[in-house]
């Protein structure tokens, strides 16, 4: 029976919230394997739009369990906050499980995020400030702190205390800030315990059993393969794998258990925070698309950086990944052009280049080959069917199928739900 990995296979925004909603719908299970509130994951039903951050898409279904599995860090304010919003708007949270192994992100990681962005000056990420980073420095420096830890005050307390013992004198020292008192966030955190405690669960297990039951399981990843920790542009990336195989690390599952990899691409390319990106338009283009695309983040509001189409990107994230299928959204967006630019490979030093290059000094300098293709000016979004679609709108999907090496399974053609072209189903 499936179980379905479904990933960001650009820079993150492609849409993942909106695909993996779609099969949560008929799923069993939804577990989010990386990353944490960074993500901002939109689902649009009907006249309803969810911002969802911390909690998978599933949560949205009612047939189906959500569940934040041990790779994604959790911000126990974030997660509460998002769970009083969905009550309060009629959606039943009840059945959401947290492993027991996922990572608290603390006061103290969050301040950190913030500081060190700050300290860098020039030379920053553009994190999206949410502790995101030190959480998962903490979690491989081996001071993290863990939901379960919240079981165990005595443990909690003596960790909070260690942990502490080197960032208070980083954050005094260093950044000139006041120390932290460890009893302090030891006693915020532990605020949660009695809520939480009936949500936690060996969230390994039950998805392992939901598997060897015929149930069916979608792994929603957060941000994308090109900000993935080891495959991304490193160091503008985020600190989690959010390739492929953490799905499976992310989650306790093993690789031989996963049926298909979904990778999500939108039909042009954007991208929040620093770090290189090709393909990008700092001209009218680019204030196009981002008006006619809504590109604006969901988590910080920061106006996206958008681009045309980068094949190589495409290539590299099937290549990382083992694509079996792509969805490509927002195909709607991009009517109304004269022409489209689609980069087939890029120039680096004089030489072209037809792959994502391995050296980062290259990919900083790597300008953009394109082809251009015909536009269309129909409005597509209430196309059900490929056929229906325009002709120069079919021909810019095939191509992009050729060029980006693997099959284009799904369309979207707006954000609803039902503004969707299934080529195949995903399920099957
Ligand atoms: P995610 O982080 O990958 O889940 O994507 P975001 O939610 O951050 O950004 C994708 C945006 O595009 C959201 O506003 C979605 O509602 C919207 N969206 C998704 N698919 C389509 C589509 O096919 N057409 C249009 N017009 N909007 C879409
Ligand atoms: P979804 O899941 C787009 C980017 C940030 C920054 C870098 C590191 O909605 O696609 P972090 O706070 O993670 O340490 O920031 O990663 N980033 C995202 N960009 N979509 C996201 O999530 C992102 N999550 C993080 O802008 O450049
Ligand atoms: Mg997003």
């Amino acid at each position: 029976m499936p179980a379905i990995i479904i990933l960001g296979a650009q820079w993150g925004d492609e849409g993942k919230g909106k695909a993996t909603d779609q099969l949560g719908a008929r799923a069993d299970y939804v577990v989010k394997y990386n990353g944490g509130n960074n993500a901002g994951h939109t689902v649009v039903i009907g006249e309803n739009t969810f911002a969802l951050h911390l909690l998978p898409s599933g949560i949205l279904s009612p047939g189906c369990v959500p569940v934040i599995g041990n790779g994604v860090v959790v911000d126990l304010d974030v997660l509460f906050q998002e769970v009083d919003e969905l009550e309060a708007r009629g959606i039943d949270t009840s059945r959401l499980r947290i492993s027991a192994n996922a990572h608290i992100i603390t006061p103290y990681g969050r301040a950190l995020d913030r500081l060190s962005e700050r300290s860098l000056g020039s030379r920053k990420i553009g994190t999206t400030g949410r502790g995101i980073g030190p959480s998962y420095a903490d979690k491989a420096s081996r001071v993290g702190i863990r939901i379960q830890d919240l079981f165990d005050e005595s443990i909690l307390r003596q960790k909070i205390s260690s942990a502490l013992t080197s960032k208070n004198g980083m954050l005094t020292k260093v950044y000139g800030e006041e120390a932290v008192d460890a009893q302090a966030v030891a006693d915020q955190l532990l605020e949660y315990t009695e809520r939480i405690r009936p949500m936690v669960a060996d969230t390994s297990l039950e998805i392992n059993q939901a598997l060897d039951a015929g149930k069916t399981v979608v792994f929603e990843g957060g941000q994308s393969t090109m900000l993935d920790i080891d495959h991304g542009t490193y160091p503008y990336v985020t600190s989690s794998n959010a390739t492929a195989g953490g799905a499976c690390t992310g989650s306790g599952v093993g690789p031989t258990r996963i049926s298909r990899v979904v990778g999500i691409v939108k039909a042009y390319v954007t991208r929040v925070g620093e770090g290189p990106f090709p393909t990008e338009l700092l001209d009218d283009a680019g204030r196009w698309l981002r008006e006619h695309g809504g590109e604006y983040g969901v988590t910080t509001g920061r106006p996206r950086r958008c681009g045309w189409y980068d094949a190589p990107v495409a290539r590299y994230s099937s290549r990382i990944n083992g694509l079996t299928d792509l969805v490509l959204t927002k195909l709607d967006v991009l009517g109304g052009l004269e022409t489209i630019p689609v980069c087939v490979a890029y120039m680096i030093e004089g030489k072209r280049v037809d792959e994502v290059p391995v050296s980062q000094s290259d990919f900083h300098h790597a300008q953009p080959v394109y082809e251009h293709l015909p536009g269309w000016h129909d409005d597509i979004s209430g196309c059900r069917t490929f056929d229906e679609l325009p002709e120069a709108a079919r021909n810019y999907v095939l191509y992009l199928e050729e060029i980006s090496g693997c099959r284009i399974s799904v369309i979207g053609v707006g954000a609803d739900r039902e503004q969707t072209i299934v080529r195949r189903d995903l399920l099957q």
